[in-house]
């Protein structure tokens, strides 16, 4: 496995490999990996594609009040895991090599990007638009893979690819859940063992108002229900809601495509989840 730091050895690295490959796919991740970005590594290497997968930190989709310097960063442990996976390339930009002085161009998503995490941490999406544009146009890969546990931002990725005409295709990747039910997330680790204990009460939750959901109830009474069991659990709701699947509007009852997202704070730690209806 190569690890490339600087834009001279990710366009030679990225040029053999596809000389010898033919196709490249490009897993985009900001490091502290675990069970969730290894399913998208081994979903890539799957494809036969090369794989390509990149660990940047990236300060634009951090909001003022968001501590960059508190995200999990654990080098070492990434680079070991992506080698055990079969990964073929690392790319480690620098903040310098992401944003040299005097850039002017950020991408600003619309639609989809507007409500839910869009609302509570302005301007992240244009953060993930912008790195995520800038990514795949570096390493010009043919699939990039992003995993279905952050769902406005796979949207929002997704609609950016088409929209800006991007020759790449976006590949969603199952979440992958602990044997309880709690979406692998990195910033799991900040929970308390007592708080982690009850951070699977959000999916069952969850579980519960889609059963009813799927059987054709009004989506208020099932959704209000989740919300006060999570409240008295101590969750501190930010919403639970359903969606139409790709454009993330909310609809009154279960439809085809629809999805039910959710983020809850625990503590000091925000946590995402989503799923389909039945
Ligand atoms: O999901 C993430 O880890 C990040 O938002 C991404 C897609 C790597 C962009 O920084």
């Amino acid at each position: 496995m190569q690890v490339a730091r600087t834009l001279p050895e990710l366009r030679a690295a990225t040029a053999a490999l596809r000389a010898r490959h033919g196709a490249l796919a490009l897993v985009p991740t900001m490091g502290a990996l675990h069970a969730g970005h290894r399913a998208l590594v081994l979903a890539a290497v799957a494809s036969g594609a090369a794989t390509v997968a990149s660990i940047f930190v990236n300060p634009l989709q951090f909001g003022a009040n968001e501590d960059l310097s508190r995200y999990p960063r654990d080098e070492d442990g990434d680079l070991a895991a992506l080698r055990a996976s079969g990964c073929a390339l690392v790319w480690m930009p620098g903040v310098e090599t992401m944003y040299p002085p005097g850039g002017a161009t950020t991408i600003e998503p619309t639609g989809a990007a507007e409500n839910w995490e869009g609302m509570a941490r302005p301007g992240h999406f244009r953060g993930v638009a912008t790195v995520c544009a800038k990514l795949f146009g570096q390493v010009r890969a043919d699939r990039a893979y992003f995993g279905e546990k952050d769902w406005q931002q796979l949207q929002v990725v997704t609609r950016m690819a088409a929209d800006l005409h991007l020759p790449l295709e976006i590949v969603p990747v199952e979440t992958v859940r602990e044997s309880d039910g709690l979406a692998m997330s990195s910033r799991n680790r900040f929970l308390s063992a007592e708080e982690r204990g009850r951070a699977p009460l959000l999916y069952a939750a969850m579980t519960a108002a889609a059963t009813e959901l799927a059987a054709g109830a009004d989506a208020a009474a099932p959704l209000a229900a989740a919300r006060q069991s999570l409240t008295a659990a101590g969750f501190d709701v930010d919403y639970l809601a359903l969606v139409d699947g790709p454009s993330l509007r909310e609809i009154p009852r279960a439809a085809p495509d629809c999805r039910l997202i959710a983020a809850a704070r625990l503590g000091t730690v925000r946590l995402l989840d989503n799923r389909g209806i039945g």
